[in-house]
């Protein structure tokens, strides 16, 4: 079996690391925060190239606590895609805000920014720009945007640790930033994780204290939070993982090289990157008219292979009702969810598995590899 993303590959890549990180913080004795979640977020702060970062309990979490740190709540608009992980819908709807979502462009797949203002109203709080598979959206556009209407616009980069734009690095670009250290994700946990990053300290300070319900150094609350922090454990698994981020990413990006390159005379839309950025191919997606009759060939050779995501956020139950839609739907979403397709992507792939992804891709098509 070749699998879609294996945590348990880049576990025994660095089993000795873990053990050693996981051994200090039970001969430590602090089990909530203290110095490894504090020594993480420095870490991952400097990593990131911004000034503060929070460790929370996981990458929804995340986006709820910035956005309730940002003071949006009841009411307020929030503008985002519907082509994303449900989590970006449930965070917005979690703070008690109002997903607004626009179409995404066809080639990137990332939020359009020509669609945008005709989105905003009175009521919009917030922008939140997802960098889909890994890949940063198109951020001068939608900064340009977001400062004309005086919007913070948050990152979700649940998707995209270690991603460049520019000069910078995807969590540096916005207001503030998300990521979620998910198992399968770039910089991935042995369970949950999440961190909320800003050189906004004032921002960052609210996240804290919204982090454990609120509190203040006096443990007096004046505004409900969560109870939400990144596990001690967690830290200092993540600091042992952090400085192997880039050269994992180099290596997905040079599997994602040697598919596209492989897959260049197929009737399949391969991966665009955008210009002056690096996609760190959190996920490697393809798009075909038979997306299902290739999904059924490389399940019967015992090849992973996923949707992400089959159903837009709009389209799940609890959702349509509470989210806004443009007039005129989402056609490039609702177009894409049919011929999407997510290959096998992290960097303990071996070349002899990468070819044999090919290999099946190819035959699919009636090609030799
Ligand atoms: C784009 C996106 N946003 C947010 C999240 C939420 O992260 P988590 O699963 O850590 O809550 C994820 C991951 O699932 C994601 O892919």
């Amino acid at each position: 079996m070749i699998h879609l993303a294996s945590p348990l590959a880049q576990y025994r890549a660095h089993d000795a690391d873990i053990a050693a990180a996981i051994a200090r913080v039970l001969n430590g004795g602090v089990y909530i925060l203290g110095d490894e979640v504090e020594n993480f977020e420095r870490a991952f702060a400097a990593y990131c190239g911004v000034g503060h970062a929070a460790g929370v309990g996981n990458g929804t979490d995340a986006l709820v606590l910035a956005i309730k740190a940002l003071g949006i709540g009841a009411g307020d608009e929030v503008i985002t895609v519907s082509h994303t992980a449900l989590a970006t819908g449930a965070a917005i709807l979690a703070a008690d805000a109002v997903p607004v979502l626009v179409d995404i462009d066809p080639v990137y797949y990332t939020i359009d920014p020509a669609l945008i203002e005709a989105s905003i109203t009175p009521r919009t709080r917030a922008i939140i720009a997802v960098h889909i598979y890994g890949q940063a959206a198109d951020m001068d556009a939608i900064g340009a945007i977001a400062k004309r209407h005086r919007l913070p616009l948050i990152e979700d980069c649940a998707q995209a640790a270690g991603g460049r734009y520019g000069q910078m690095r995807t969590g540096a670009i916005g207001d503030v930033a998300c990521f979620s250290f998910y198992p399968t994700k770039n910089l991935g946990a042995i369970g949950d994780g999440g961190m909320v990053v800003s050189n906004d300290q004032a921002l960052i300070a609210r996240v804290k204290q919204l982090r454990q319900y609120g509190w203040d150094a006096s443990r007096q609350t004046r505004e409900i939070g969560l109870n939400s922090r990144l596990d001690p454990l967690q830290a200092a698994i993540l600091g042992a993982k952090l400085p192997h981020l880039d050269a994992d990413n180099a290596r997905r990006g040079a599997i994602a090289a040697r598919y596209s390159g492989a897959f260049a005379d197929l009737a399949l839309t391969v991966p665009a990157i955008r210009a002056g950025t690096q996609h760190v191919f959190h996920l490697y997606v393809v798009a075909l008219d038979d997306r299902d009759g290739l999904m059924a060939h490389l399940a019967a050779r015992k090849i992973g292979a996923a949707v992400h995501y089959p159903v837009p956020v709009h389209g799940h139950g609890g959702y349509s009702e509470r989210v806004v839609l443009p007039e005129g739907g989402l056609p490039v979403t609702a177009c894409l969810v049919n011929r999407i397709v997510s290959l096998p992507m992290y960097p303990e792939l071996t070349d002899d598995e990468v070819a044999q992804v090919i290999a099946a891709v190819r035959g699919f098509f009636g090609k030799a590899a």
